[in-house]
């Protein structure tokens, strides 16, 4: 039996949407201390909407894969809907990752979620401006 799924293997080996979106607003980073890895995301995101998203991840296949899989789970969704994507749904889209490997896709919703929580602090700081709050 293969260790990976083809899908799995599809996305490791064409990762969706990878790169830098210069004017993000929402950027998050997360890592793995016990292995290392470690993940960017990037949103650019409009009326509460994912117009586009990236990623840069240092790390391993299946790393590499559940981050890809996960750019293209909330691409175009509302922030809400993002802000529910799990790691499991991400390993269930990829058709399963061994056990060991689940970790790895609980850094692309680590880093999803880091991403949408520097989103909204963004958005609170833009809509303090001018007030006593900044
Ligand atoms: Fe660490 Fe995969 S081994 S993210």
């Amino acid at each position: 039996m293969a260790l990976y799924s083809e899908k799995v293997m599809d996305h490791f080996r064409n990762p969706r949407n990878v790169g830098v979106i210069e004017d993000a607003n929402g950027i998050g980073e997360v890592g793995n201390a016990k292995c290392g890895d470690i993940m960017k995301m990037y949103l650019k995101i409009e009326d509460d909407i994912i117009r586009d998203v990236k990623f840069e991840t240092f790390g391993c296949g299946s790393a590499i894969a559940s981050s890809s899989m996960a750019t293209e789970l909330i691409k175009g969704k509302p922030v809400a809907d993002a802000m529910k994507l799990t790691n499991k749904a991400v390993a269930e889209a990829l058709d399963g990752l061994p056990d060991y490997k689940m970790h790895c896709s609980v850094l692309a919703e680590e880093a999803i979620q880091s991403a949408l929580e520097d989103y909204e602090k963004r958005k609170a700081r833009s809509a303090g401006a001018g007030s006593s709050n900044s």
